[in-house]
């Protein structure tokens, strides 16, 4: 697309509460359903790399925590709330568009 947003899977794909992991070629990018709300990050935890989309939703929160050690980052900025990963995850822009879920995956900032 002109504006750089690639068509990842149908919105059908991420359900309310879930995380889903995509491979793009420019790497792993992790999606999140929260609340009506997508949000798009890196899926390799900065502390040692594991995918965070196997990890958990913060609850009633919009974090992700990882698997692994517990990390915990927030969903919309991408910086560690909880260690021991100290380094902020890329975030992406997201959105839902004719029942697709398109993400640019240039990180923001
Ligand atoms: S790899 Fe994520 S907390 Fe260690």
């Amino acid at each position: 697309m002109e504006d750089g947003f690639v068509r990842i899977a149908s919105l059908a794909e991420v359900p309310e509460g879930e995380l889903r992991c995509f491979e793009l070629e420019e790497g792993r990018v992790a999606v999140a359903h929260v609340e009506n709300e997508l949000f798009a990050f890196g899926d390799e935890c900065t502390h040692e790399g594991c995918s965070l989309a196997e990890g958990e939703l913060g609850e009633g929160e919009e974090t992700v925590v990882c698997p692994c050690h517990g990390s915990e980052f927030d969903l919309r900025t991408g910086e560690p709330l909880a260690g021991p990963a100290s380094d902020p995850l890329p975030v992406y822009p997201i959105r839902a568009r004719d029942g697709w879920v398109e993400v640019r995956p240039i990180p923001e900032g």
